[in-house]
């Protein structure tokens, strides 16, 4: 049983007071704060054992040794069969690009690709541009805008022999839904589809296994995890192998290497793997994997605690609305990442305001363009609440509270 109150000590950045007020982070969808272990596994690298990749010297070989712990906890992470599979990056959206390259080699003209309306722009944008470059057409799968969830019948519509790529996101970075990524991927897949899955949303918030969802890729980002800003991309190992890749000539073609272009970010991958064992330290006993998915279960349980409060709160305020699935019997269908729009204010002027009373929160459309479009609520988009495990239904009254006294 994981005691989610204690565990905020853990979080230098939770315990912090400005203007004599200790800050509400309600901004974990853009970054969340991260544990004492992470910073100081970064602070050991840099000072112990800050080297370049293949070495023969002490420091290398330590270097290496830590280099090697993050690609086998991500594995871990995300149920991947092997270390040798997890590519790291800058960031999500860096590695997308990189692989939609490669992806833009294999399109032919009368190809499609797939990708969704309820996508953050970088799970669309990298495929829309692979599939111009190559003369392929692009298919939207279109969602309910009554509950924000995808419309799977526009997706089999759609669906056909010519499909080759079909990118979709676990949960949106946007509006919070939970998208079923298992029947998609495994309808893609029986249509011959090579299916990419955008975790970077989820990966806070809920267990992952990239063997059970039978994707070929998936990508998500250390940032959102308690992690420092580390892009990472999982791909099937036949895939890695075989695709064409743009990179340097004396880099290795071995994997991960083959992908992983230029010096990596060695601190931020030390890191990496602290993240990884924070999650798994919150659960008692077992290998590291079963650590992992017990810690994210009991995680993606006590979320819906913060959900109900929250979406139970704003069911008495007529003065906001609240995009997305709303239904208390429908948490399951939902990550604690709760837009809403107001009557009378901007999400704009919201965000400032909570700003001001140490309410940390964004407004705009965080790069979920197309969902933000297609409910009609661009410029302004709407005000994104975002919760992650460090948060409590505490934070969540002084939210309401502060809300009421807005002008
Ligand atoms: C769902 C989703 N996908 C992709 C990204 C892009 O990730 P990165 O910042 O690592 O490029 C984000 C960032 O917020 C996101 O929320």
């Amino acid at each position: 049983m994981i005691d989610f109150t204690t565990l905020r000590t853990q979080f230098p950045g939770l315990n912090q007071i400005r203007d004599g007020i200790t800050p509400i982070f309600f901004d974990g969808p853009a970054g969340t704060q991260v544990p004492h272990c992470v910073i100081d596994a970064m602070v050991h690298y840099l000072t112990h054992c800050n080297a370049n990749h293949g070495g023969v010297f002490a420091t290398c070989v330590e270097s290496d040794r830590i280099l090697d712990a993050a690609h086998a906890g991500i594995a871990d992470l995300l149920n991947a069969p092997s270390p040798s599979e997890i590519i790291f990056g800058n960031n999500m959206t860096s590695l997308t690009f990189h692989l939609s390259r490669s992806i833009a080699k294999i399109l032919k003209p009368g190809d499609e690709v797939m990708v969704t309306r309820l996508d953050h722009d970088a799970n669309v944008s990298p495929w829309t541009l692979a599939a111009r470059d190559a003369g392929a057409a692009v298919r939207w799968i279109d969602i309910h805008a009554e509950d924000c969830t995808l419309d799977l019948d526009s997706f089999r519509k759609q669906l056909s022999q010519k499909t080759k790529w079909v990118a979709v996101g676990l949960a949106s970075n946007g509006v919070g839904t939970i998208n079923d990524v298992a029947t998609i991927t495994k309808e893609a897949k029986r249509a011959g589809a090579m299916v990419f899955l955008d975790a970077v949303h989820y990966s806070p918030h809920g267990p992952i296994d990239v063997q059970a969802l039978g994707c070929d890729f998936l990508a998500c980002s250390a940032y959102k995890f308690f992690g420092p800003h580390v892009g990472v991309l999982w791909g099937r190992r036949e895939l890695l192998e075989s695709l064409p890749c743009y990179k340097v000539r004396p880099s290795s073609n071995d994997l991960p290497g083959k992908w992983m272009t230029g010096t990596q970010n060695h601190e931020g991958l030390a890191g990496v793997a602290a993240a990884v064992e924070y999650l798994a330290s919150l659960a008692p006993s077992g290998k590291r994997r079963e650590r992992l998915r017990q810690a994210m279960t009991a995680i993606k349980e006590y979320e819906k605690t913060l959900s109900r409060h929250l979406l139970a709160g704003l069911a008495e305020r007529s003065r906001f609305s609240v995009l997305g699935v709303r239904d208390f019997n429908r948490l399951n269908e939902r990550v604690p990442t709760i837009s809403i729009t107001a009557k009378d204010a901007s999400p704009q002027k919201m965000a400032a305001y909570l700003a001001s009373n140490q309410i940390y929160a964004w407004a705009g459309n965080s790069y979920a363009l197309e969902v933000s479009e297609r409910l009609g609520l661009e410029p302004n988009g709407f005000l994104r609440l975002g919760f992650v495990h460090y948060n409590t239904t505490g934070e969540i009254d002084t939210l309401l509270q502060t809300l009421d006294e807005m002008p």
